[in-house]
């Protein structure tokens, strides 16, 4: 394999420094480097990154790509997806857009529970080229490191379909085992009891963290806390969906038990906002979600302020937030989150990364680093931001390869 020289680009733009996560006012510190080049070696690291006029002689076998006046970012890192379902719930989106809540089709046994039925049907093959196609859809979006959950199995079989699947399709697999309550159990507890006894002990051998959805109508705290416990004994990082709809205690458990992170945070006041600020736990902003649903925003802005770690992700999945562009996500944290776009970078690289356990190798462009870059069709990185719903990535490379061209 050859060294990979990408040359010509208007602008190279990464977050500043080595730390993971960035904070307060480090996350809007973003290096750019004007008429620059990132020079990729055959072991799919970054070797070097500069300016053009700087470049000189290369030894060795080196290809070249020109970057004709495109912009380089790092790859994004989508930290919270749930990929590896059946079917869709386009149904449902239009009953919403008529008036219908989330919340009530939920409770209707619609909601989660549907895409329940149509992912155990689908079988592992199935998943399989679900998680697949999905994973593709994110590479065109620029993202090249992702996290997956599972948790619209909620059988011991689907479950760890789910993760395989994840695993096969190169994601980072996490189990969100407690995501809602099957039928053919009696209520959350016996549920728990069966997942903790006959799913947790296989899931802990593919899954890097587990998740919950701690929230009125799925998970309590004391359930929570209960799942999230035989978990972290299992070696699994953890993570939570809370304060989605309801401020239900999911900051303070999270900092208890030492979480990675608290994920959507829709719902979160102003001692949330202190807690999780004072803490190591990442808050994961999930705008998409919010626009989807049409609920209120997360407090991205006060979180960034009070010195919160705060990350950005999609949270694809069919009934809530139906999009894998982080591209996208990235121009909500700017209009609705009041992040400027160099903290919205930040959020969606390094400190993504650093929610995967991933933030010394992936989130920056430079040396070290694995060759993970996108090739933005704009004379200005922060176009990424600025081009709502724009069709900005014209090329995607991962480990030193070219793995996406528009
Ligand atoms: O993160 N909130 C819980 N889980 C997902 C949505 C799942 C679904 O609606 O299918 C979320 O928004
Ligand atoms: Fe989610």
């Amino acid at each position: 394999m050859a060294q990979l020289l990408i040359r010509g680009l208007a602008q190279l733009a990464t977050p500043a420094g080595t730390d993971a996560p960035l904070r307060g006012a480090d996350l809007g510190r973003v290096d750019v480097v004007e008429n620059a080049y990132v020079l990729c070696g055959d072991d799919g690291r970054i070797v070097a990154t500069g300016a053009m006029a700087d470049l000189g002689g290369l030894d060795g076998d080196v290809e070249e790509l020109d970057a004709g006046g495109f912009c380089a970012i790092p790859g994004l890192v989508d930290c919270h997806t749930h990929p590896a379902f059946g079917g869709d719930r386009v149904e449902e989106f239009s009953l919403r857009a008529g008036g219908a809540s989330y919340e009530e089709l939920h409770a209707a046994g619609g909601g989660i529970l549907s895409t329940v039925r149509a992912t155990r049907a689908a079988g592992e093959d199935g998943l399989r080229v679900a998680v697949e196609c999905h994973a593709e859809w994110m590479l065109r979006h620029g993202t090249t490191t992702w996290e997956g959950k599972s948790g619209y199995g909620l059988d011991r079989d689907t479950e760890l379909a789910s993760l395989r699947a994840v695993a096969a399709a190169g994601g980072v697999p996490t189990w969100l085992g407690a995501h809602a309550v099957p039928p053919e159990h009696a209520d959350a507890d016996a549920y728990l009891a069966f997942a903790l006894a006959e799913v947790l002990p296989q899931a802990a051998r593919i899954a890097n963290a587990a998740d919950v959805f701690l929230e009125r109508g799925a998970f309590d705290a004391a359930q929570a806390r209960r799942y999230l416990g035989a978990c972290a004994q299992a070696g699994l990082a953890l993570r939570l969906h809370g304060d989605q709809f309801t401020e239900s205690g999911a900051i303070p458990l999270a900092i208890e038990l030492g979480a990675r992170s608290v994920d959507h945070l829709e719902a979160t006041g102003p001692d949330g906002v202190a807690q999780l600020a004072a803490s190591e736990v990442t808050g994961v902003l999930l705008p998409a979600s919010a626009l989807f649903l049409g609920r209120p925003m997360p407090p991205g802005r006060a979180l960034v302020d009070a010195g919160a770690a705060v990350a950005l992700a999609t949270d694809f999945n069919p009934g809530s937030a139906f999009t894998t562009s982080l591209p996208l996500v990235c121009s909500l944290a700017a209009t609705q989150l009041q992040l400027s776009p160099a903290e919205a970078l930040g959020a969606m690289t390094v400190n993504a990364a650093h929610v995967l356990g991933r933030g010394d190798e992936v989130g920056r462009l430079a040396p070290g680093y694995r060759a993970d870059v996108v090739l933005l069709d704009a004379p200005d990185w922060r176009y990424l931001a600025y081009h709502l719903a724009g069709d900005v990535v014209a090329a995607v490379i991962r480990d030193g390869r070219v793995a996406y061209r528009r």
